[in-house]
């Protein structure tokens, strides 16, 4: 076969991956050929080769679906959440869920104990230096429940003991002693694993690999804890645990995470089922109280772990005060303290304010920021945010 002959099969293969699979729905406002050049965007943004023309004319198919489904959230947004490309668009739900799941927490509910204390109009402690860079789980590992635990550790160490450490998540994730791995997890297994192994190991010394690998013992730890507790599933109380302890580790719904891109989130009930809880995170801080006039602004900032480039940063606002998407489900945090020293107060730093670092994220810190620069330019405009 001479290339006179294969050129013109190539380009019909070509034009063939490029073309929408049957029966697939464009979101009203866009043209096929917007459409395209979007998926053309996001093959470049997030590095996809496809195996096949076939392999990319179906996850052109999924790509469309997922423009959808964030024109639907957009719609149906509470607060400033914005919906559109992430990197997770050209995976169906199915796979998106598999990735992220984590076994629903049904188990290990405790006495909680009431702090019964006012918490501070607002709280980031990010801003105190006691929260870690994001990490990124992978696209290959349900490792969400393992990163939360260990970043909760690393906050908590480094809140008593001025110590910023990464710990090894890849420690937790081989010698989980429920066995749990890859296939998504317990917070609590995390902790009972450090517990038992008597601290955790640095990440430098025993890396994150992306995969469930043998236990080592290294007899190195970096870190420890005495112990863990279930919080009491209320807002107000957690938001006065995360004051005046430091940041705790929340399961939520992670539905609407797949399309979040920027802005405080409200997903309807509808769009985000409180009673689905499948992704472990770590509530570092909230704000929001009484600075918008116009209209409820609270929210949590959330620690996520799929890497900086996705959501704020590396970070998601989520509505406080809700329940949005089951946060208050099983809010779970290690403890942390020097033997033998008295429990010392610790504060954490109020949100916002012009000493803000530029590196935290603007959007959470004010919660007024939305109102005044609807799509304020973050990628494809879906729908009219900032209602
Ligand atoms: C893009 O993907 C290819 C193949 O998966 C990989 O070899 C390459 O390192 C990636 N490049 C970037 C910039 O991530
Ligand atoms: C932790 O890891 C990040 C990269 O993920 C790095 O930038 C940072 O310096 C590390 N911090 C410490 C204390 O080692």
């Amino acid at each position: 076969m001479g290339p006179g002959v294969l050129s013109p099969c190539l380009l019909l293969l070509w034009a063939w991956a490029w073309a929408l699979p049957a029966g697939s729905v464009l979101p009203p406002e866009l043209s096929k050929a917007e459409v395209t050049r979007m998926f053309k965007d996001f093959m470049i943004q997030f590095n996809r080769t496809y195996r096949s023309p076939a392999e990319q004319r179906r996850r052109f198919g999924i790509f469309t679906q997922s423009l959808l489904a964030a024109r639907r959230l957009q719609e149906t947004e509470l607060g400033t959440g914005q919906y559109g490309v992430t990197r997770f668009s050209d995976w169906t739900d199915e796979e998106f869920r598999g990735m992220f799941r984590s076994p629903p927490p049904h188990t290990m509910r405790q006495a909680p104990q009431l702090l019964r204390k006012k918490p501070p109009p607002s709280c980031d402690w990010r801003k105190a230096g006691a929260v870690t860079a994001v990490k990124d789980q992978g696209d290959k590992c349900s490792s969400c429940w393992a990163f939360a635990a260990v970043a909760n550790i690393e906050s908590l160490w480094n809140i008593h003991f001025h110590q910023p450490r990464n710990l090894s998540v890849q420690e937790v994730l081989d010698c989980s002693w429920c066995g749990a791995g890859c296939e998504g997890g317990y917070v609590w297994d995390a902790f009972t694993t450090v517990l038992h192994k008597r601290g955790l190991t640095s990440e430098d010394a025993y890396p994150y690999t992306g995969r469930k690998e043998t236990c080592h013992n290294l007899n190195v730890p970096a870190a420890y804890i005495q112990g863990f507790q279930t919080l009491p599933g209320d807002e107000v109380e957690i938001a006065a645990h995360v004051a005046s302890k430091g940041p705790i580790t929340v399961t939520l719904n992670s539905a609407v995470m797949k399309n979040y891109q920027n802005g405080i989130s409200q997903p309807s009930v509808m769009s985000c089922s409180p009673d689905h809880v499948d992704h472990v995170v770590l509530l570092v801080g909230y704000g929001g109280d009484g600075q918008c006039k116009v209209m409820d602004r609270r929210y949590w900032i959330i620690k996520n772990s799929w890497g900086k480039g996705w959501g704020e940063k590396g970070y998601y606002c989520l509505h406080r005060g809700s329940n949005a998407c089951g946060i208050t489900t099983f809010p779970v945090t290690a403890t942390v303290h020097r033997v033998g020293a008295p429990g010392h107060n610790v504060h954490c730093p109020p949100e916002g304010g012009a000493a803000a670092a530029e590196s935290l994220l603007t959007a959470c810190q004010d919660p007024c920021y939305h109102q005044d620069r609807t799509n304020w330019g973050h990628g494809p405009s879906l729908g009219d945010g900032g209602k």
